[in-house]
């Protein structure tokens, strides 16, 4: 079998760590890479030993014959590059958040679909030990009926490249929600059985970001851009009603005074799970008439990686359903789409989704 040959558009953090897992498969050509940024590009390629260098990914995806794009440019440009990718026939891992907005995040999967492509996200989570753990549990029915969620992801202080696009509404789409929330939201969905949501009431905060010059911190994602914007969230708190009647609550934070630290909590009337992301999962249900714990032992995985092998897996077998498709980013954007609204408007909203 051809090796699939890859492209990347964008050369930051997040294509080092995806970069990293892919050279060191067999089964794959990194044949090119696209960044604005002449220096990033090059220090990227360098390290990879990766032969194409673009300034700009649309000369890439023209000249250089891809199967597989992987999209780790800014939010702004997830669609964008997205669409690009797809209508020259490659499959698409685009990182998360799937988009800025639902619009783009349906144009997105309609491309992919029409084009009988795959488009994964890169919710990279959902490929943890202990989020599969706790999926398959629920797939085998012993969490009963699942009707509520609870997560929280605490960070203390963990702002992102403050001041840099991270920090600007128009690039990133908002704060501590579609930067870090999305995995989480995405996560809890999932272990619910991904029911369809319909409303939501929400308020965000920003109370850290906008005082950059006395914002204290140990250690910071991506670089820092003295003088630049905070027009996003630091802090936002939803609550998710969904039509089978389950609910979800959600709490996320880049920056608040209390500790870091994060759970799931997916509550079924035959059983419950309560996964702390890193650490592990236990089952709480009852066993033989008893009231009983299970402490299930499995082996921990690179999610990254795991994220790579079935991408190919699916691109290699048109049959086999992808774990993060395209529809899923849509119900989930449109989930953080509403979070936004109702915190602006200051009222619950609905959430209206085609079948
Ligand atoms: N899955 C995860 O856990 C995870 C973690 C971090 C970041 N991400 C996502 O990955 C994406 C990138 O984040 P990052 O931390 O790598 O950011 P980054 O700022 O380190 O890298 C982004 C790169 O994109 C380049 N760029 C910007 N506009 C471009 C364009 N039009 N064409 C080509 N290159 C362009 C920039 O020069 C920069 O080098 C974001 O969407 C972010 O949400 C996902």
């Amino acid at each position: 079998m051809e090796p699939l040959r890859y492209g990347f558009v964008g050369a930051g953090t997040i294509m080092n760590f995806h970069a990293e897992r892919l050279s060191q498969r067999g089964d794959v050509v990194l044949a090119a890479v696209a960044d604005v940024a002449e220096a990033t590009l090059n220090r990227a390629a360098d390290r990879f030993d990766i032969p194409g260098r673009y300034t700009d990914y649309r000369t890439m995806i023209e000249k250089e014959d891809l199967n597989v794009l992987v999209v780790c440019v800014p939010n702004a440009y997830h669609a964008e590059a997205t669409l690009a990718g797809l209508r020259a026939g490659c499959h698409v891992l685009c990182e998360k958040p799937p988009a800025l907005n639902a619009a783009q995040a349906e144009e997105m999967a309609a491309a992919a679909a029409q084009r009988n492509l795959r488009l994964m996200y890169g919710l990279n989570m959902r490929f943890m030990g202990e989020v599969e753990t706790a999926r398959r549990y629920l797939e085998s029915g012993r969490f009963g009926n699942v009707y509520h969620g609870t997560v929280q992801m605490w960070r203390r202080r963990g702002i992102p490249g403050l001041g840099s696009w991270f920090t600007t509404k128009a690039v990133s789409g908002g704060g501590a929600l579609i930067d870090v929330g999305v995995h989480i939201l995405d996560l809890t969905h999932y272990l619910m059985g991904q029911p369809k949501p319909v409303a939501v009431s929400a308020v965000t905060h920003a109370r850290f970001g906008i005082n950059p010059e006395t914002y204290n911190y140990l250690s910071m994602w991506g670089t820092p851009v003295p003088g630049g914007p905070f027009d996003v969230d630091d802090l936002a708190a939803a609550f998710i009603r969904f039509e089978n009647g389950a609910s979800l609550v959600i709490q996320v934070s880049w920056a608040a005074n209390t500790s870091d630290g994060s759970e799931i909590r997916v509550l079924g009337d035959k059983g419950g799970a309560e996964i702390s992301l890193g650490g592990g999962v236990r089952i709480l249900t009852e066993d033989n008439g008893f009231i009983s714990d299970i402490t299930p032992q499995y082996r921990p995985q690179d999610a990254y990686a795991a994220q790579h092998a079935h991408f190919i897996e699916c691109i290699r077998d048109p049959e086999k359903p992808l774990r993060t498709c395209g529809r899923q980013g849509v119900v989930l954007q449109h989930m953080l789409d509403a979070i936004y609204r109702s915190a602006a408007t200051g009222a619950e909203t609905r959430i209206e989704i085609a079948d």
